[in-house]
Parts: C-alpha cells; sequence; structure tokens
C-alpha cells in the first residue's frame, strides 16, 4: 500500500502514535485498506511518514491489540480477514437524521433506592486515591474562579462553556470521541447523568437492557423510571450482544472500557454487533467510561462512541474517579440530533453543578493540571493493584484466582466453590475489610463467586496488612 491519505500534523498536541494510530484506524474502517491487504512495513512507514521507530510499533501494536491488525512472523502486518464483517453494513455519513418523537421523553423517576457505604475501610472499590488529592493546584485554580464576578450569575442548562470546551478537547486526545463543546452537557455526577437519560429517554412501557452482572445504581435508576429492565450477560469479552440481537429495546447501558464489576474490555467484534443492533433497533447505547484513564499497558482501547457513525452512543464521563467524588461533575457527551432535549430537560430540573466549580476545573484542565494528575495516579494505582495481587498470591495461594486485568481501579478474586462469597464478604467486614461479593452485583441468578477488590483508595504501606486481614476470612 501508498501511504494513502495519512497525514500526520507535526503541529498537533495528539501524539504522533495516535495520530498514525487514528489515520491506519480510519482507513481500515472506511474501506481504503481491505481486510487481508498487506499494510506497510513499520520501515517504510517511518521512511515515508518521517516517524520513529518507536512511534510506528506502538501504533502498529496498538492496532494489533485491537484487532484490526495481524502479523504473520517473518511475513509482514496486514489488516485482519474479519474486519471487513464488522465493517461493511455500518453507515459512512455521521449526518444522521433522528428526531425523538414526544414519546421518547419519560416520567420522572417515583423512587431511589438507598445505599449505605463503608466510607474509610480497606479496598472499597469504586473510589480513587483521596490521599492523592492534588489540592494546592485544586485551590490555585478554585481561587481565580471563586473571585471573577461573572461567574456568579446564572449559567446556561448545559453547563460551563470554557470547561465544555476543555472536555471535549480532551476526550478527542485521550478518547478518539468526536464531538463539539455543544454535545457537551456538564452534570452533577455521572448518577445524575443516567437519571437525566432515563427521564429523557424512557417511558414505562420501554425496555431497558443492563449488563448482568453490572451496576446495581443504574438499574435502581432505570426501574425508577419505570422501565423493564432486562439483564444481558457478561463473558471475558464483555456484555453478549448476541443474547439480545433480535430484541427491540429503547436502550442499552454499558461500560466497555472496563466491565463493572468483571473488568471485561468489550471485544471490538462487539462494538460493532452492538452499534449495529442499535441502527436496527432505532435503539440509544448508555456507553459509561467511568475509569478508563487508568490503564496499565500501552493498550488503550479507545470509546465506542468515536466508532458510532449513526449517532446512537450517548456517552458518560465523570471526575469522580480521575479526582474525587466529591467534585460531583461528570459529563453526557450528546448525539447532536438529541442536544436540544436534553439541554431543556436539564434546565427544567437544574442539574448543572456549580458554576464557580466548572470554572475551577476549566483552569485546572487548561494549565494541565489534571493531564499530570492522571499520569501520577496512572503510575500509583499500578503499583497498588501490583502489591495487592503480590500479597494475595503470597498468602492466599490457591484460594484466591485473581483475574489479571490492568485496568481500572479494582480486580476481581474469584474464590473456589466451597467458600459462598456472600458470607466470605461478611466475615471480611467483620475485620474491618470491604470486599463486596461478585454475586450481589448479579441481576439474575449469580454465576461467578468470588470478590471485588478496590486498590485505589489504600495507601501502599497498608496493603499487605490489610490483603492478611482479607485472608484470614478464608
Ligand atoms: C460503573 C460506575 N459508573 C458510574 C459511577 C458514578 O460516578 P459518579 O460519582 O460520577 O456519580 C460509578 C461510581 O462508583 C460506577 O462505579
Amino acid at each position: 500500500m501508498s501511504n494513502r491519505g495519512i497525514f500526520i500534523d507535526r503541529k498537533s498536541p495528539v501524539p504522533l502514535h495516535r495520530q498514525l494510530e487514528s489515520a491506519l484506524r480510519a482507513a481500515i474502517l472506511s474501506g481504503t485498506l481491505l481486510p487481508g491487504e498487506r499494510v506497510l512495513s513499520s520501515r517504510d512507514l517511518q521512511t515515508h511518514l518521517g516517524l520513529g521507530r518507536n512511534t510506528v510499533l506502538d501504533a502498529l501494536d496498538q492496532l494489533t491489540a485491537e484487532g484490526y491488525l495481524v502479523t504473520r512472523r517473518g511475513v509482514g502486518t496486514f489488516v485482519a480477514p474479519g474486519v471487513q464483517k464488522l465493517t461493511k453494513p455500518r453507515p459512512r455519513s455521521r449526518t444522521v437524521k433522528i428526531t425523538p418523537s414526544e414519546t421518547a421523553l419519560s416520567f420522572l423517576s417515583s423512587h431511589v433506592l438507598a445505599q449505605t457505604v463503608d466510607r474509610v475501610a480497606p479496598f472499597r472499590p469504586g473510589v480513587p486515591a483521596f490521599d492523592a488529592f492534588p489540592s494546592r493546584q485544586f485551590k490555585r485554580s478554585f481561587d481565580v474562579a471563586a473571585w471573577t464576578p461573572q461567574l456568579l450569575d446564572y449559567t446556561g442548562a448545559l453547563g460551563h462553556e470554557p470547561l465544555r470546551a476543555a472536555i471535549a478537547r480532551r476526550l478527542r486526545q485521550t478518547r478518539g470521541i468526536v464531538c463539539a463543546p455543544g454535545q457537551v452537557l456538564i452534570t452533577a455526577g455521572a448518577q445524575f447523568a443516567f437519571s437525566l437519560i432515563a427521564q429523557v429517554m424512557l417511558n414505562g412501557h420501554d425496555t431497558a437492557i443492563v449488563e448482568d452482572p453490572g451496576y446495581s445504581n443504574i438499574r435502581a435508576t432505570l426501574q425508577a423510571s419505570g422501565a423493564n429492565v432486562v439483564p444481558a450477560t457478561v463473558d471475558e469479552c464483555g456484555i453478549k450482544v448476541a443474547s439480545f440481537q433480535r430484541r427491540r429495546a429503547k436502550l442499552v447501558y454499558i461500560t466497555p472500557a472496563h466491565q463493572y464489576p468483571t473488568g471485561a474490555v468489550l471485544s471490538l467484534e462487539r462494538r460493532f454487533a452492538l452499534l449495529d443492533w442499535a441502527a436496527r433497533h432505532d435503539a440509544w447505547i448508555v456507553e459509561d467510561d467511568y475509569d478508563s484513564e487508568f490503564v496499565y499497558t500501552d493498550h488503550v482501547q479507545p470509546a465506542l462512541q468515536g466508532l458510532d457513525d449513526a449517532e446512537r452512543v450517548i456517552y458518560v464521563g465523570t471526575f469522580s474517579k480521575v479526582l474525587s467524588p466529591a467534585i460531583r461533575v461528570a459529563y453526557i457527551v450528546v448525539p447532536r440530533s438529541l442536544c436540544h432535549v436534553f439541554e431543556a430537560a436539564q434546565e427544567v430540573v437544574g442539574g448543572a453543578p456549580s458554576t464557580i466549580l466548572q470554572a475551577a476545573l476549566a483552569t485546572f484542565m487548561e494549565n494541565g493540571d489534571l493531564g499530570r494528575h492522571i499520569t501520577k495516579m496512572r503510575k500509583k494505582y499500578d503499583e497498588r493493584r501490583h502489591l495487592v495481587s503480590v500479597a494475595l498470591a503470597e498468602l492466599a495461594g490457591s484460594n484466591f484466582h485473581v483475574d489479571d486485568s490492568r485496568t481500572g481501579l479494582h480486580l476481581v478474586a474469584h474464590l473456589p466453590e466451597s467458600i459462598r462469597d456472600a458470607d466470605f464478604t461478611k466475615r471480611a467486614a467483620a475485620r474491618g475489610i470491604v470486599a463486596p461479593a461478585l454475586s450481589s452485583y448479579f441481576y439474575g441468578k449469580p454465576t461467578m463467586n468470588g470478590v471485588v477488590i478496590g486498590y485505589a483508595a489504600t495507601p501502599a504501606s497498608q496493603i499487605k496488612s490489610a490483603v492478611a486481614a482479607l485472608v484470614s476470612a478464608l
């Protein structure tokens, strides 16, 4: 192949290997590069594009990991033969007109589930390191925002414009997401975003599909809107799309980057199958990208939203994991056809968080503090993850089988059948350790027996003794 339209912009803030990766991915998806076709050798790509060896190898490795390329040792690198199957049925144009009908708007939730959580115990999943919050840098941004008189007024329902622009920019660079700032809507946490989505999209007779096992709060939110909530099985490749291929539903909720709680990454094949399903059934995909910034390998799967030509994905991101849940700021990337509906709904429910806080976050992002904090935390969490795995192997031996997940803020440890996970969880709680039972995340009959261990919020110095306390519950 020639370098067919691969254009590298050296002035762009997007790293060169990411640019090459996106260009090759786009060439494959658009059919410019055909299944089975040989890709230029890494040396030729270096020469033609004037790139360094590692840059080219990083891009090729990433696309191989995502399933777009296959390497035959000693022969070369080729576009994966199966890619045709994945790309063919998708519409090419990004301009799809979808006008939601009046009946797409739903009733307010009738109830919410009360939950009690232990705030301090080691291994609580779903929380970042409170001991590493970048207080000094955040205070600096907050001080500027707090004394800006223009910020004291009411703000538009979508949220503070500079924050929306900073989020759109970051999502493009780190998650491959294509959106304008006008599509970004700021909410008081992802949980609020899900409520808003349920209120806007669902009526009592609608069906909503959720992952099983999955995030119990989303189930509660969807049920509260009166929808018929249907579980779909999850395996090591993520949600089993085939299990609901022929089923009509209004929306499906998924955590493709790091399935909650199993940690599975949704395979490329299923990503396309899901997008196909949504386009065929006129359904929406709610993509919850809650902790995707934390990947401890070089192979980051871009967000599903970036693959979605038909604009069926409603993307939700949050600052709860990258910074703190106390910030209570999250965002929805709304498909263009739904922007006016979401804006009007947000106006009614008044769900945007404090403008001062939003402005502080915008400054914190613009001056690079957020990016630096995430880079630092990635190292810290990787270390904590490693320490937990090593301590479990040393202290629990074969009693735990720990999944080798290199993503997110928690890991899953499977127990032998002779130990019921719910009983184990109770014994661990009596020792001051939070280790939720895997079975408690199931909607239907549990098919997994184990515990979820959140490693992010436990300081490295406490990990070994906390693992010892956990293991003593065996
Ligand atoms: C899978 C998942 N999605 C979303 C959230 C909610 O995040 P937020 O704090 O922004 O409401 C959580 C919180 O733990 C979560 O576990």
